[in-house]
C-alpha cells in the first residue's frame, strides 16, 4: 500500500513512523508512506497557506491552492482514495479500517486552523473523524488512521501479534489477559487459565468478552447478539 500525507507539520508525523510496527512495515515494503508539506506548494510570496474568511469572523481558513497543487504533484493521485481528516467526518471504526486496506493508495489531508476552504472538499472522496472531540489539527488523527490500517495489511503483524482477537474484530471487546507472575500483590490469575484445558479456556474467554462488552459497550453487545440470532 502507498500512503501520502499532506500536512503543514511533517515533524509531528515523521518521528512516529520511525518506531515499532510502523517502522518494520515500511522496511519490509508492506507500505510506502510519504509526507508532503503543502506549504512548499504555496504560490503566495510569503508562503502563506491560510487567509481570513470571506464574510468575516475569527480565525484563519486554509486556502485551496496549496492543497490542490500538492495533490496534483502526487503520481497516480486520480486512482487513490483521498481522505480528509476532520471532526466533521464520519466516525472512524475498525470496520472502516478493514475496508480501507482494500485500496492500494490512500492520500490523507490533515487540516489546521479554524477550517478549510469549502472548495477543497470536492477533491476528496471521504471525510473521517476519529471521535467527537476537536484536535489542534489532523496529524494525530491521520496517525491513528495510518496505524490502524497498516497493522491490518497482510503479513505486517507476525503470528505472535495476530489481530484476529482484536477488540472489535469479532464484534466484541477483547477478553482479559494475564502474564507472569501467577500472584501479583495478592491478585491471582484465574485458575482456568492455568488448567491447560483449551476448551474451558476458550469458553471462559468468550464469556468474559461477552460480559465486558455488555457492561462497557451495550451498543456493540446488542449488535453482536442480533447478528448471532440471524
Ligand atoms: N481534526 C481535528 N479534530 C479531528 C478529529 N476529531 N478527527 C479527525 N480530524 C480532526
Amino acid at each position: 500500500m502507498r500512503i501520502d500525507v499532506l500536512t503543514l507539520f511533517p515533524q509531528m508525523i515523521e518521528p512516529v513512523l520511525k518506531h515499532s510496527i510502523l517502522k518494520r512495515a515500511q522496511e519490509d515494503k508492506h507500505v510506502d508512506i510519504r509526507i508532503h508539506d503543502f506549504r512548499d506548494y504555496s504560490e503566495d510570496k510569503h508562503m502563506r497557506v491560510d487567509d481570513t474568511p470571506y464574510g468575516g469572523g475569527a480565525g484563519m481558513v486554509l486556502k485551496a491552492q496549496p492543497v490542490v497543487d500538492t495533490l496534483r504533484s502526487i503520481e497516480n493521485s486520480d486512482h487513490a482514495l483521498k481522505i480528509l481528516m476532520t471532526p466533521q467526518g464520519k466516525p472512524y471504526t475498525h470496520e472502516r479500517a478493514q475496508t480501507l486496506i482494500k485500496n492500494d493508495h490512500l492520500i490523507i489531508l490533515c487540516g489546521h486552523y479554524e477550517g478549510f476552504d469549502e472548495r477543497i472538499r470536492a477533491y476528496f472522496d471521504i471525510e473521517i473523524s476519529i471521535g467527537d472531540f476537536v484536535l489542534t489539527g489532523g496529524e494525530i488523527a491521520a496517525l491513528a488512521l495510518i496505524d490502524s490500517v497498516v497493522r491490518l495489511l497482510p503479513d505486517v503483524l507476525h503470528n505472535s501479534e495476530s489481530n484476529k482477537d482484536d477488540s472489535f474484530a469479532s464484534g466484541l471487546l477483547e477478553y482479559p489477559q494475564y502474564t507472569r507472575p501467577r500472584i501479583f500483590e495478592g491478585n491471582s490469575v484465574p485458575d482456568v487459565l492455568l488448567s491447560g484445558h483449551h476448551e474451558n479456556i476458550e469458553a471462559w474467554r468468550r464469556e468474559k468478552a461477552l460480559e465486558r462488552t455488555k457492561e462497557r459497550r451495550p451498543d456493540l453487545y446488542e449488535k453482536y447478539i442480533k447478528k448471532q440470532d440471524k
